[in-house]
């Protein structure tokens, strides 16, 4: 069983996948936490974010096992995987992985922006999860002011258009709901409320199987 749940940043598709694989007892794999992982290491080794190769060679020798730093989850790590997700050669790096994932025992959910389109386009269920630029700005100003983070929620709200035209523009692998995904808007949903939405869905989605 493979669920995959893409949508743009913010939009809670994280915190639904991770509920969802407790639900089916399934392995959850956080796509966006590879692309961010090579952003770090790219970085960290001097690397310009815009030199393709460079990257994908960062892509390649990408250390699985790094994936739970918390460091992964700044706004300046989502920035830098953005800008590196935009390479061709960097999605292939990460191709084989994310599909051995999906492939495995059980199945799994993944969620991230081109898992309906490109890593498994054969899902058993395909949701694509939105809310409005000002609703996953507020959410995610609000989880960082959680954390102490200081920033303004204009601020925050200028950096998700701005990411959301970057991976909605791309050429590699653009975001786009497939289409075969049913579209989940979570602008007026509590957590629960959008969680029971989801499993609506994918039991009405595996019915149809
Ligand atoms: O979901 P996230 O915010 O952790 O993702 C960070 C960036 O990684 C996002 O702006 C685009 C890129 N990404 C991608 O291109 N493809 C994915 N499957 C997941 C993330």
């Amino acid at each position: 069983m493979i669920i995959a749940i893409d949508g743009p940043a913010a939009s809670g598709k994280g915190t639904l996948a991770k509920r969802v694989a407790v639900h089916y007892g399934l392995p959850h794999l956080d796509t966006g936490l590879l692309y961010r992982a090579v952003g770090r290491d790219a970085l960290a080794r001097g690397i310009a974010l815009d030199n393709a190769e460079a990257a994908a060679e960062v892509a390649s020798a990408l250390e699985i096992a790094t994936l739970d730093d918390p460091a992964l989850r700044t706004a300046g790590a989502g920035e830098a995987a953005s800008q590196v997700a935009r390479h061709p050669a960097v999605r292939t790096a990460l191709l084989a992985y994310q599909r051995s994932f999906a492939h495995g025992e059980l199945g799994a959910v993944l969620d991230g922006r081109d898992i309906g389109t490109v890593i498994c386009p054969d899902a058993d269920a395909k949701l694509f999860v939105t809310a409005t630029p000002e609703v996953r700005a507020m959410r995610r100003f609000l989880e960082l002011a959680g954390r102490g983070v200081a920033i303004s929620e204009a601020a925050v709200l200028e950096d998700i258009r701005a990411r959301d035209e970057r991976d909605s523009t791309r050429g590699a692998a653009p975001l786009v709901q497939a289409p075969d995904a049913v579209l989940l808007d979570t602008s007026n949903l509590s957590i629960d409320a959008a969680f029971r939405a989801a499993l609506d869905l994918i039991e009405a989605a595996m019915s149809r199987a």
